[in-house]
């Protein structure tokens, strides 16, 4: 994690901040556990467990080319959920952007899309990146929207590129150039 990233980042309602060991807890395992919630996430494929949650938060932490963010609401800060530039390409300038929302209360009210634009000025400003990517399945319609409110564009679309149970679903590419946020498609 780049020193800059110590510093949380703040649209005045959604705050976004470095992860800690602190956050993995059985909510967090709970939230990635849910079929509703990782139904489009890669995590769904193997178990996830407080062993395992705890791995995956500790190699975040120790890798330089990660950068995973708990995103958090309200005054009392409450974790709803993760936030993650990385891998860093760094021949390319490039890396990818993802995240979830574990608390269901906090869906529909833009926590995804403030969290997406706090990132994303964070990855091209701070970690001098020059393009960013999000892979989002065709059917998540919220996470695409998310991704264009915060200023992406629709750069793809593989057919019929992953599988639901038997179901073959589209896969949508969505990207951020360093020069869209000084263009009316700018992040606010
Ligand atoms: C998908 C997800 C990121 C959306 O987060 P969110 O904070 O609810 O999104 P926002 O409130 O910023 O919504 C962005 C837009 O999507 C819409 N939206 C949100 N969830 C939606 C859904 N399930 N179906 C249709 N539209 C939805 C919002 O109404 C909003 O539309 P608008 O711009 O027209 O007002 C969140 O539900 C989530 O994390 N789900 C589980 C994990 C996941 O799918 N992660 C993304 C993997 S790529």
């Amino acid at each position: 994690m780049n020193s800059a990233a110590t510093i949380p980042l703040n649209d005045g309602r959604v705050l976004i901040r470095p992860i800690s060991m602190d956050d993995v807890s059985p909510t967090y395992v709970d939230w990635l556990r849910d079929p509703e919630i990782n139904q489009y996430l890669e995590t769904r494929h193997t178990e996830q467990t407080l062993a395992s949650v705890g791995d995956f938060v500790r190699a975040m932490i120790a890798s330089p080319d990660q950068h995973l963010f708990a995103i958090c609401l309200g005054p009392e800060q409450r974790h709803v959920g993760n936030i993650r530039v990385g891998p860093v390409k760094h021949p390319h300038g490039l890396a990818d952007v993802s995240l979830f929302i574990g608390d269901r209360s906090a869906w529909g009210q833009g926590v995804a899309t403030a969290a997406i634009k706090l990132i994303s000025r964070f990855a091209i400003e701070t970690l001098g990146l020059r393009k960013l990517n999000a892979g989002v399945y065709g059917p998540n319609t919220g996470s695409a929207k998310a991704f264009l409110r915060a200023g992406y564009q629709q750069e793809g679309l593989r057919r019929r590129h992953y599988l639901m149970g038997s179901e073959m679903v589209d896969a949508l590419e969505f990207g951020l150039c360093a020069e869209d946020l000084d263009t009316k498609r700018q992040i606010p």
